[in-house]
């Protein structure tokens, strides 16, 4: 099975994509977890592990096809945060780059008549809807409940129960 060039170099950067939200994840629990938000750093050690199972269905993917992965430098994530809200939002930022990313590639599948890729990104183009929604109404909470501490606080549980991995198939 042959995938192009430009297909080729796509999902390699897809893979330093989710390399980097692996990474920018964990420093986020990392701090959640300094700064006393249990359920904060359970939630983003789930998710950094997650966006790692993304990354190795697409270097599984291109070593199926015999195509060497790229197997990418991370580069230094952001470490210093303000609250628990912007971490979300920057986190629902870093999703909307993926999706763009990813949608990207669809079209390259579409224009190329690659039809075992088109397959393939199906499941990623699914997955950042749930991860879309996912940080949306996360974020949607802090109107809802509000912004002092017991309201954090509960958030904080919110995120602690909205902690899981899903891993792909
Ligand atoms: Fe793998 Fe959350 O993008």
């Amino acid at each position: 099975m042959k995938i192009s060039k430009t297909m080729q170099s796509a999902l390699n950067n897809q893979i330093t994509l989710e390399a980097n939200a692996s990474n920018s994840y964990l420093a986020m629990a990392s701090w959640c977890e300094i700064t006393g938000y249990e359920g904060g750093a359970s939630f983003f050690y789930a998710q950094s592990d997650e966006e790692r199972t993304h990354m190795l269905k697409i270097v599984r993917y291109l070593n199926g096809l015999g195509v060497p992965a790229v197997i990418p430098a991370t580069k230094l994530p952001a470490s210093n945060f303000k609250s628990l809200e912007s971490i979300l939002k920057t986190a629902l930022n870093s999703e909307q780059i993926v999706t763009a990313a990813i949608h990207k590639m669809v079209e390259i599948a579409q224009k190329e008549k690659d039809h075992s890729t088109y397959a393939f990104l199906e499941w990623f183009v699914n997955e950042q809807v749930q991860e879309e929604t996912k940080f949306e109404t996360l974020i949607q909470k802090f109107e809802l409940i509000g912004r002092d501490k017991l309201a954090i606080n509960e958030i904080d549980k919110i995120l602690a129960a909205s902690a899981t991995v899903s891993t792909p198939a």
